[in-house]
């Protein structure tokens, strides 16, 4: 069947249709086809470079995941809520990253297109799901770009402390110790520096986060082996201390789940380490990122499950061994909050260890921020080719062949959220819109075996439905530890991100009426 069609006003085009798309093509549900997608990408104006191969990926994923998570909030989740047995929310997060990652994995095979979740969602649940997606992922990568910088930014001022050139108070960024105006300038430049980075190009990328991952790696594998031979047994000792009631901790500050159930909210004891689960979950926020790289890997199909499941495998094993390492070397009593792994070994009278420690988490958290906002700009990159973003976010450098200014647009706008908001409650945020991302994508695999079984796929979760289905349950699980301030918060910025789209996206849609094929203005 073929009909003619005017976009935007424009020269009539004829184009060819079915009556699938042409129903799939109408209302709030129109479903971008996964042939589309694919055709998409082969638009020269919108042509990425395909230059990553799996250890690339790898490297990639593990550059993003080992960040502040491990190195700042293993500390909090210690001594605020789960005590030693830290170690066990570990593995509860890694579990729900695993049942996620094997469906990130198979929307990543059969639909290789950069954009991550949101292009799954356009191919499986339709195109305001999708926009709903892409509006959360801002949480997870922008703000958790600005989150790392932040944490980054801790790292140095340490640093210039200790070599006695400290920041003046203006310039070291708000905190709830501080009052009056305060412009964090270090994570500032931070972002403005890994901004010039990605611009520059995906080859440079990849090569300035190899030799950084290496640092990274190096220097946690000091702490467990290093580590291994300072542990104190005593102190695994409770190793689940029993849980009590927290003071003040009623109203916004309970979790959606104790605020549900009517419980007193409180901390340790076995539902401490779920809400500790839901803390550190940071620490591997991150593997799904990989898979907005799709469209520029070289053999996406088998590459990209590789890269996101090694990189999930690597980091889980490093988390578990340096939690059980630093809860063995200090009481989960006197962890620092802020930097917990190089205090620890202070603490043991190893200050040259703790020096080493903190100079890896400088040059470590740089490549996470890097990578979080490559990962935001290729999403706003699909989002624009979809039309659902203003035309400036998918337009391609013609040398360095990147989306530059939506790169640029970006990472000023990243830049001076680092600057102006603190780190502590940016981190739930990321932690809740990243959780809910899992959700769509667990349900999209689940769709999109039953509409499109004949797509082939490079790599199948195993067990499907049940388990897409436990991936849901576990993702929506470790979000009902998360506190009722957080889910306020992320409402908030849902409905913002709804209005948005029926004020822009819905008519600017390529997806709409008459865009949808064949026209690629
Ligand atoms: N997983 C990353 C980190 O821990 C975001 O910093």
């Amino acid at each position: 069947m073929s009909r003619t069609t005017k976009p935007n006003g424009g020269t009539p085009v004829t184009t060819q249709s079915d009556p699938e798309a042409e129903r799939t093509r109408t209302g709030l549900f129109r479903t971008k086809s996964i042939e589309q997608s694919i055709r998409d990408t082969e638009e020269p104006e919108h042509q990425l470079k395909k230059s990553l191969s799996a250890l690339d990926l790898t490297v990639f994923g593990v550059g993003v995941v080992i960040g502040s998570g491990i190195f700042v909030i293993t500390g909090t989740a210690a001594t605020e809520y789960a005590g030693p047995a830290v170690t066990i929310s570990f593995v509860v997060a890694a579990v729900v990253c695993a049942l996620a990652a094997l469906c990130y994995a198979e929307f990543a095979s059969t639909v290789p297109v950069a954009g991550s979740a949101y292009t799954f969602a356009f191919a499986s649940l339709g195109e305001f799901p999708a926009w709903i997606i892409g509006w959360d992922l801002i949480l997870e990568l922008a703000l958790g770009c600005a989150t790392v910088a932040v944490g980054w930014a801790g790292y140095v001022q340490s640093l210039l402390d200790s070599w006695g050139i400290p920041l003046p108070e203006a310039l070291r960024g708000p905190s709830s110790h501080t009052s009056g105006f305060s412009f964090n300038i270090a994570a500032f430049l931070l972002v403005l520096a890994v901004m010039t980075v990605v611009v520059l190009g995906m080859k440079l990328s990849a090569w300035v986060t190899s030799v950084v991952v290496a640092i990274k790696v190096t220097v946690v594998l000091i702490v467990i082996a290093v580590g291994a031979f300072l542990i104190n047994g005593s102190n695994y000792s409770p190793f689940i201390p029993p849980a009590q009631d927290t003071e003040g901790g009623t109203g916004l500050s309970a979790t959606l789940l104790e605020a549900i159930a009517g419980f007193t909210p409180s901390s340790f004891g076995v539902m401490g380490i779920f809400t500790a689960a839901a803390v550190v979950f940071f620490a591997y926020i991150g593997f799904d990122v990989v898979a907005t790289a799709a469209e520029e890997t070289r053999n996406p199909q088998k590459d990209v499950p590789r890269g996101i499941l090694g990189s999930l495998a690597i980091c889980t094993v490093l988390y578990c061994a340096v939690a059980v390492v630093v809860t063995g070397m200090q009481n989960y009593k006197d962890l620092d909050p802020s930097a917990p792994l190089a205090e620890a070994f202070k603490a043991v009278g190893h200050p040259f260890w703790a020096g080493v420690i903190s100079f890896g988490a400088v040059v470590g958290l740089t490549v996470v921020c890097m990578i979080l906002l490559l990962g935001q700009s290729r999403v706003f990159f699909a989002m624009s080719r979809d039309g659902l973003l203003p035309p400036v976010f998918s337009a391609v450098h013609p040398k360095f062949r990147t989306p530059y200014r939506s790169t640029i647009i970006l990472g000023f706008v990243t830049a001076l959220v680092a600057g102006f908001i603190s780190l502590e409650e940016l981190s739930k945020l990321v932690n809740i819109g990243t959780l809910f991302a899992f959700v769509v994508v667990a349900l999209g695999v689940l769709i999109l075996r039953r509409t499109r079984p004949d797509l082939p796929r490079g790599f199948k979760a195993p067990w499907v439905p049940v388990l897409p289905v436990a991936s849901v349950a576990c993702s929506v699980w470790l979000m009902l530890n998360l506190s009722v301030e957080t889910w306020l918060r992320f409402a908030i910025w849902m409905v913002i991100g709804v209005v948005l789209y029926f004020l822009y996206g819905r008519r600017h849609s390529r997806a709409a009426a008459g865009n949808a094929t064949g026209n690629s203005q």
